[in-house]
């Protein structure tokens, strides 16, 4: 976490706590939170953006905690799945704030959004826009929606977490007409208030162009729609993805800079297209749960593989991996990482931290120098690793997902716990009944 700093022992300290204190106390692999800097994190998003609404885009991270502190802190909630919303519901956050994205939302999930009242749903395909019209009229209820757009754009982003360009799976495409189609079926549907557009153009973005882009040809886009439907729409989505720092390699945007950014874009639009200002809103995911997170490893083995001409990489294993950060196998993701639990003032060798899955692409840190006595039983900090680390973990090799604590002046708080063997026996009624049976 960008909180983090060594104390007087060499030893990294967040929130108060150590995380020599933290291992011992909580276990490997872990994942730590620095809750002041999550919701220093969330308010600056808030301030920077004031007028605008902001909503924390749930996938990066989410659990109960999260959503009150999302709540605490006054602002919105972006859910994307059946599981998210009945999650954020279940925590008690109020729907009307809650926002539901999805390509492929189910029956039960558009009837829940409906039924618990959600405050809109981001529509994604013309045979949703018929599902859940008709959902909201069964319940007798009319829906706030947005529909969510692609306007050609390439953000400068991995393939995999770019999603304006128009041969992916998200959104109607603006330039073959789709998206106007989309909208004006929205405003025909009795079910559905069409309240704007939505333009999401991808993940870890350090480049403001993209958005301007999107922001013209989205405005250009509302302006037609309005002449066809006699009133303006009233909301504009300019969806999330603003990057962070993984390694030094990388300098992201304040928010500050960003929402003067963002609302230049849009001012600087609607004048030229004589458009009354929408009411902006964004979904930032990453740049509020990334910074705020780190995860912490032992290290199990270090292994010196020679590279040649005298060069060798040390292969330090850790007790995780890509079961619970997949991000470098998927994505190529680069991350930075360093020895926790001493300072070392032996000289830098060349590592790469590596997990304990039966594949070689289980790479967790991939380049990165740590001291060269780095030795079994020391620990591995990775900062940044609070968005889409915990929340895309899986359990390949049957491990069992390391749990998400808290800290704050000194304490501990179990976020989310450890998964444990019987959580994951739990599931297999094979294994259950026999060891029903054994004594
Ligand atoms: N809004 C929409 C419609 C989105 O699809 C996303 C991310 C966000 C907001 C939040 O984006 P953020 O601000 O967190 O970048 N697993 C990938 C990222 C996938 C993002 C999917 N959508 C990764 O680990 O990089």
């Amino acid at each position: 976490s960008s909180t983090a700093c060594r104390n007087d022992d060499g030893v990294i300290e967040v929130g108060g706590v150590s995380v020599v204190e933290i291992a011992d106390r909580i276990g490997t692999p872990a994942y730590v939170i620095d809750e002041v800097d999550f919701r220093e994190r969330l308010a600056a998003f808030r301030d920077a953006f004031a007028g605008m609404k902001v909503y924390y885009a749930g996938k990066s991270f989410l659990c109960g905690a999260v959503v009150d502190w999302v709540a605490d802190e006054g602002m919105y909630l972006d859910v994307c799945s059946h599981e998210e919303l009945q999650l954020a519901l279940a925590a008690g956050f109020d729907a009307a704030r809650i926002g539901l994205h999805g390509n492929n939302k189910s029956e039960a999930e558009l009837e829940l959004a409906v039924t618990a009242g959600v405050g809109r749903v981001v529509v994604d395909s013309v045979t949703e826009i018929e599902r859940l019209d008709r959902i909201a009229q069964e319940h007798r209820r009319t829906v706030p929606v947005l529909v969510r757009v692609t306007a050609g754009v390439e953000a400068h982003t991995h393939e995999y977490i770019s999603t304006a360009h128009e041969d992916q799976k998200f959104g109607l495409a603006i330039g073959s007409g789709a998206a106007l189609d989309g909208l004006l079926r929205c405003e025909q549907a009795a079910g559905i208030d069409l309240r704007g557009i939505h333009s999401h153009i991808g993940s870890q973005i350090f480049d403001a162009s993209g958005f301007e882009v999107s922001g013209k040809r989205t405005l250009k886009l509302a302006k037609q729609v309005a002449r066809l439907i006699g009133r303006e729409l009233p909301e504009f989505d300019l969806g999330g993805g603003f990057g962070i720092a993984y390694t030094t390699m990388d300098s992201p945007m304040t928010p500050e800079a960003l929402a003067e950014h963002l609302r230049e874009i849009v001012e600087h639009e609607c004048r030229a297209l004589e458009l009354t200002l929408p009411e902006l809103s964004i979904e930032p995911g990453r740049a509020i749960s990334g910074p705020a997170g780190m995860a912490v490893y032992r290290v199990g083995t270090v292994k010196p593989v020679a590279l040649g001409d005298g060069i060798y990489r040390n292969y330090i294993s850790v007790d995780g991996g890509m079961s619970d950060n997949i991000r470098p196998a998927l994505y190529g993701a680069d991350y930075s990482g360093t020895v926790g639990n001493r300072a070392s003032t032996s000289e830098p060798a060349l590592g790469r931290v590596v997990g304990r899955h039966c594949e070689s692409g289980d790479i967790l840190v991939r380049d990165e120098f740590f001291p060269s006595d780095i030795t079994p039983g020391d620990l591995v900090v990775i900062p940044g690793s609070g968005a889409y680390s915990r929340a895309m973990a899986s359990n390949y090799n049957h491990a069992t997902r390391p749990p998400v604590v808290g800290v704050r002046d000194g304490q501990i708080t179990t976020l989310v716990r450890r998964e444990s063997i019987d959580d994951l026996f739990a599931l297999d009624p094979v294994v259950s009944a026999r060891r029903a049976t054994t004594p």
